[in-house]
């Protein structure tokens, strides 16, 4: 394979961006996207409690930080998003414990789905179990041509419990997820992509420079309309009625922001608009 200038350049990216990750539990990209990488990569990244307390830390502090504008949430190395919860800590539990466990990972991944800026996974590698639950919180997901997505908790005697069996209907349909669910067989990546799990598949050196492209796309609409739109989405798991009343609220409260006027002036005007997300 040969390398093209901006192979070279991306690959360089991928490897400070790892590198570089600072006090705040991610990187701040030059197009004001945090990079949060899940970094345990001996444990396939599985999320154990240090893990999780510091993805939600990371998530807070991208949540509030005016210079960000959209997440990205990868794994370290090139083998794995993340390959789980951490099955060394189910050893112990008893019931209550494991119901606590339970509702804490499940808070984290309320917390990614829940955020108000676009939350996209770059997954790297192996996506199972609470990685694969992970990555369908995210608003958005991209996989590498090596991607596996997979929920295989029933091969330890286990359900999933950070989520899996909600939204993996919600994204493929009750029957597919029933059978990976069931059957715990874990799909690739162009299959994820024959079934709308993820937006593109693409080669693993390329995975980053995909996800940031397909965030500044994202990005550079106007902030309030993306906060509302992705409120206004979670939603859609609420019965119909209340979701579509929710809609109109935010589409009466959003014609009274600066971005809804420069969006429609801009356009009338045939400019490109400048939005300040207020
Ligand atoms: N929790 C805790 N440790 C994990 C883990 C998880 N979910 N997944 C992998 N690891 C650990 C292994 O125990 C091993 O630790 P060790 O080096 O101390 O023995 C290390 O990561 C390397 O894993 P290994 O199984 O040797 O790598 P592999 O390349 O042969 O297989 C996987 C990779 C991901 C296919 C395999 O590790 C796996 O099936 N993991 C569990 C997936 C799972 O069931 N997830 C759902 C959890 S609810």
């Amino acid at each position: 394979m040969s390398l093209t200038t901006e192979t070279i350049f991306e690959t360089l990216n991928y490897a400070i961006d790892r590198e570089a990750t600072d006090s705040k539990g991610y990187t701040v990209t030059g197009d004001a996207l945090a990079l949060i990488t899940i970094n345990r990569p001996d444990k396939h990244n599985a999320l154990n409690e240090v893990v999780l307390r510091e993805l939600s830390a990371a998530l807070s502090m991208a949540r509030y930080d005016e210079d960000i504008k959209g997440v990205i949430i990868t794994g370290m190395g090139q083998r794995s998003f993340v390959a789980g919860a951490d099955i060394a800590e189910f050893r112990q539990l008893t019931p209550l414990q494991a119901q606590t466990l339970a509702t804490k990972g499940q808070g984290v991944l309320n917390q990614v789905a829940q955020m108000p800026k676009p939350v996209l996974a770059a997954v790297n590698g192996f996506a199972l179990g609470g990685g694969c639950e992970l990555a369908l919180a995210c608003h958005l997901r991209i996989a590498s041509e090596q991607a596996v997505f997979g929920q295989p908790e029933l091969n330890l005697g286990l359900i999933p419990g950070y989520g899996g069996t909600q939204r993996l209907p919600r994204i493929v349909g009750l029957g597919i997820a029933t059978e990976m669910i069931l059957t715990g067989k874990p799909i690739d990546a162009q299959r994820a992509y024959g079934l709308g799990m993820v937006s593109q598949v693409v080669p693993q050196k390329d995975l980053l420079s995909a996800a940031k492209k397909m965030l500044r796309t994202v990005t550079a609409r106007a902030p309030l309309g993306i906060r509302m739109a992705l409120e206004a989405l979670q939603a859609s798991e609420l019965p119909l009625a209340h979701g579509l009343q929710l809609e109109a609220t935010l589409f009466g409260q959003i014609v009274s922001s600066k971005d809804f006027s420069e969006g429609v002036g801009a356009f009338l005007e045939k400019r490109t608009p400048h939005f300040t997300g207020e």
